[in-house]
């Protein structure tokens, strides 16, 4: 059996299974990520990549996968993969929409809960011998219920979120570039303009992808518009955020805290992000419920075996591509 699939980090024995069963013959780099180098070297062979949010599959990596039909990355963000060079190159590239919803927005929400209510400062407190017994004033945080919540980007994600805050008798505004009337109607949202929520919500949420428009979305003059009781949550992408600016406002008191799953120049975190205890901090662990994330690997393995075996595949975010591919599929 030719090796055909090149998959750049450990993924689940379900979705090896459907690739065996398949007959699709794959090698899976297990380690420390590949370099960009091993990467390069290592993708010349393939005609299929299964990669991750943290594989970055540029111009260069994709030019040195000469025979690759197709990069299926698993993650419903696709920022990690320059989707222009593969439409160039004629590679169809995949994501994993909508298995991670519910799972992203759960997380949104324990983080919302977390930074507010000083569950780790809590957690931290008992492990370290010093709760000495209930007190009336111990740990006093900010109350979520019947507050304000600022959703930037109302998607599937954001979606998911406004309803768990429905729950929590929030008030829900949102911005973003598509407006949503029927959302509107079925959650009582709100539509305003960013500045508006910024000033306005008790709570910020970010669930918008990483483009070059969204990169810094909130910086130094947006986050001086967020009240000082308010929270920035952000559990999309790291850099939507100019972290050291953020880090500025945490530390002037312009902000009550924050709730990051993602980071400006992940992994790596802001030193001084680590030092505030107002700042929850979790490692990019937003979809990561057992259930979602096997299912996550399955539909990158099933995106990929409809593109080796010449069909569409279902989660295509490079649609542009598939004309010529069916053109160059034909005989003569
Ligand atoms: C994604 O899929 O883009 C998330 O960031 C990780 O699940």
């Amino acid at each position: 059996m030719k090796e055909r699939v090149l998959i750049t980090r450990k993924i689940f024995p379900e979705a090896l299974a459907l690739l065996k069963e398949q007959g699709i013959a794959y090698e899976m780099h297990e380690g420390p990520p590949l370099t960009k180098q091993e990467l390069r070297r290592r993708i010349e062979g393939a005609e299929g990549l299964i990669c991750l949010l943290s594989d970055r599959i540029d111009r260069e990596v994709l030019e040195a996968g000469r025979g690759l039909r197709i990069v299926a990355n698993v993650a419903v963000g696709y920022d990690n993969i320059d989707v222009q060079a593969a439409s160039e190159l004629g590679i169809m590239v995949t994501n994993t929409p909508e298995v991670l919803t519910e799972a992203t927005a759960d997380l949104t929400f324990g983080l919302i809960l977390a930074v507010a209510r000083r569950i780790v400062e809590g957690d931290r407190l008992v492990r370290s011998g010093g709760f000495h017994g209930w007190e009336l004033d111990l740990l006093l945080g900010a109350e979520v219920h019947h507050k304000i919540l600022g959703i930037v980007g109302l998607g599937r994600i954001g979606q998911a979120v406004a309803r768990r805050a429905h729950g929590f008798g929030m008030e829900i505004l949102y911005f973003d570039p598509i407006r949503r009337p029927e959302v509107e109607r079925e959650l009582g949202a709100r539509f305003v303009g960013l500045e508006e929520l910024l000033q306005r919500s008790d709570f910020v949420s970010l669930h918008l992808p990483l483009t070059p428009q969204t990169r810094h979305l909130l910086g130094k003059r947006e986050l001086g518009l967020m009240k000082p009781t308010a929270f920035l949550i952000n559990a999309a992408r790291g850099p939507i955020v100019d972290e050291a600016a953020l880090v500025e406002a945490l530390k002037a008191g312009k902000l009550a805290g924050a709730g990051l799953d993602v980071f400006e120049h992940e992994p790596n975190v802001h030193p001084e992000l680590l030092k505030l205890d107002n700042v929850v901090l979790t490692p990019h662990i937003g979809s990561a419920g057992r259930e979602t994330r096997v299912k996550m690997a399955l539909m990158a393995v099933e995106n990929l075996l409809a593109a080796l075996s010449g069909q569409r595949p279902p989660n295509l975010v490079n649609p542009e591509v598939w004309p010529s591919l069916v053109k160059r599929a034909r005989p003569g």
